[in-house]
């Protein structure tokens, strides 16, 4: 379960990205989170794993404050929650495989990591993480020689590797084609559904919002103004989280403009269906801070370091796969000191 309590972050240059935001998920719910560019949603996803860190308030994930975890709390609490980027950020000259394992990394002291030493048991959960996203025959090759729906699933995989209670996926499809946002949207729906990860999702297009939520949530300038199920998420509904001004000028909340000839470039992504090209291809983590959401955003309205590497352990069974494996190249076993190639 993740709660938060009366959430405030304010950036250091005075933009406040979360308002007085009281929120509970509960186990294995399937969240859609929804609003303008700047409302907040990125705001809020990361805050559940503190890369952000909030100013006022608190959140707790199945009872305990990830604000006030000190750092070997944080890191355990953190290993609990998976992350899906819009750019994927894959290690991309390395293997699909190594890349899932990557996932791993929080479980083992980072010495081992280094050295590429995975126990078998990791790697029976990566192949498995991959079966899930319908990619066990790319473990392999190289992510960069995957398109950008595999690469998201490779990084759907990884964040499965981590056997995450929670999953938070931030705009994974906006730079993706139609076709292959319906696989991903139906790979999280489907890992959601089996294995009872609870999932938040941020997303902008209304029309997949509709599509794939159980539960939608509506920021505005900072601010929850909707919360409640899918069929309670009505066109009013949709024209409140993005203002009816925006409604009025030819959006409909369906998806896409009433505005036919309006050049696509004009056209504000955000309200974009499905059908539109990429809204956009840059990584969160170099964005720019937007302006905000303007002075007409309603306040309101609630409609609802590494030690030296040593030895793997006596008896420890490892794997070790080497940087960079070239595509094709199966990784290689290490059995107490014994080498031997995978089948
Ligand atoms: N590092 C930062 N420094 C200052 N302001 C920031 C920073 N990150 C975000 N903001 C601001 O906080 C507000 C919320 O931003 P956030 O990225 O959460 O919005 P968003 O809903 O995810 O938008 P988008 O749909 O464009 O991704 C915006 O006004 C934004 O400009
Ligand atoms: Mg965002």
């Amino acid at each position: 379960m993740i709660e938060f309590q009366n959430v405030r972050k304010v950036y250091p240059n005075g933009t406040v990205g979360l308002d007085g935001v009281n929120l509970t998920i509960g186990r294995g719910e399937f969240v859609v989170i929804v609003g303008l560019s700047g409302a907040g949603k990125s705001t809020l996803l990361r805050s559940i794993n503190r890369l952000v860190d909030i100013t006022e308030g608190d959140i707790l994930i199945d009872g305990r404050s990830i604000v006030q975890a000190g750092p070997k709390e944080l890191r355990r609490m953190r290993r609990d929650i998976g992350m899906v980027f819009q750019s994927f950020n894959l290690v991309r000259r390395m293997s699909v495989l190594r890349n899932v394992l990557a996932g791993r990394v929080a479980y083992h002291p980072a010495w081992r990591s280094i050295l590429g030493l995975f126990p078998e048991a990791d790697l029976r959960l990566a192949f498995d993480a991959l079966r899930r996203v319908g990619l066990e025959d790319k473990a392999f090759v190289r992510a960069d020689q995957l398109s950008g729906g595999q690469q998201q699933r490779v990084s759907i995989a990884r964040a499965l590797a981590q056997q995450p209670k929670i999953l938070l996926a931030d705009e994974p499809v906006a730079s993706l084609d139609p076709v292959t946002t319906d696989v991903i949207m139906n790979d999280l729906k489907r890992i959601n559904r089996e294995l009872g990860i609870t999932t938040v999702v941020n997303l902008h297009v209304v029309d997949l919002a509709r599509r794939f939520a159980d539960r939608i949530i509506g920021l505005k300038a900072g601010r929850i103004v909707f919360d409640g199920p899918v069929e309670a998420a009505t066109d009013d509904v949709f024209a409140e989280i993005y203002g009816r001004e925006l409604a009025s000028a030819g959006w409909t909340p369906g998806g896409g403009t009433k505005a036919e000839g309006t050049p696509a470039a004009d056209r504000r992504p955000e309200f974009g269906a499905a059908t539109e090209a990429p809204a956009k291809a840059v990584p969160a983590t170099d964005r720019k801070p937007d302006p905000g959401p303007g002075p007409g955003a309603s306040a309101g309205g609630r409609l609802a370091a590494a030690p030296p590497p040593a030895p793997p352990a006596p008896g420890m069974s490892a794997f070790r796969l080497p940087d960079g494996v070239p595509a094709g190249d199966p990784p290689v076993m290490e059995r107490s000191g014994e080498r031997s190639v995978l089948p």
